[in-house]
């Protein structure tokens, strides 16, 4: 698939088939998010693959009921992760910018975009989803506390094709100083 085709056709899917996803499929999805740049290359984002039925139930009972459809729909869901203190930090454990901590989320965001393009290239649909109960996510996965819970992604198979929700004008976006 060209870049640009698969940057354009990638939507946020609420909706997916009854259809399993072959794990080799979200590794290659991880694989891709593997070549993010990251802060000193500290590579900081982990991604934890939820295709366990049961639960996923749970994990979606955390979600709000916006993201219900999405949640109980997806066969997969991502649930994303930050290992702290590391993403502008410097070496003496000290955020080293005025963003403060703000660079992991950005290190996170950059990895999961190349997460969920690859996915598109598969076939694959997602939907990035930045309301959930953080905590009861982190204890049923037992995630460790040296992590912060970024973002689930739902993903799976497509069963829905919206429209490209409207972009702003270029001159918006872009000034030339
Ligand atoms: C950080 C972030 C959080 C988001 N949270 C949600 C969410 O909780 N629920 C949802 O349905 N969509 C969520 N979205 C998806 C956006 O609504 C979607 O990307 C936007 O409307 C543009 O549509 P597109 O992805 O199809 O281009 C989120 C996207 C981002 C990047």
């Amino acid at each position: 698939m060209e870049f640009m085709d698969c940057v354009k056709t990638r939507r946020s899917i609420r909706k997916f088939i009854e259809r399993e996803v072959p794990f080799e499929s979200i590794q290659k999805a991880a694989k891709a998010a593997m070549y993010a740049p990251s802060w000193k290359n500290t590579q900081i984002t982990r991604y934890y693959a939820v295709t366990s039925k049961e639960i996923k139930e749970k994990i979606a009972s955390y979600l709000p009921s916006i993201n219900q459809q999405a949640a109980q729909s997806a066969p997969v869901l991502m649930i994303l992760s930050v290992v702290k203190h590391r993403s502008g930090y410097n070496r003496e454990g000290q955020c080293d910018t005025p963003k403060g901590t703000g660079w992991q989320m950005f290190d996170c965001g950059l990895s999961s975009m190349l997460f969920c393009l690859k996915a598109n290239e598969l076939g694959l649909g997602t939907v990035i989803m930045g309301y959930f109960d953080e905590d009861a996510i982190a204890k049923d996965l037992e995630i460790p506390d040296t992590e912060e819970i970024s973002a689930v992604i739902a993903l799976g198979y497509p069963d829905e094709e919206p429209v490209m929700p409207k972009r702003k004008d270029i001159d918006i976006i872009l000034k030339q100083i």
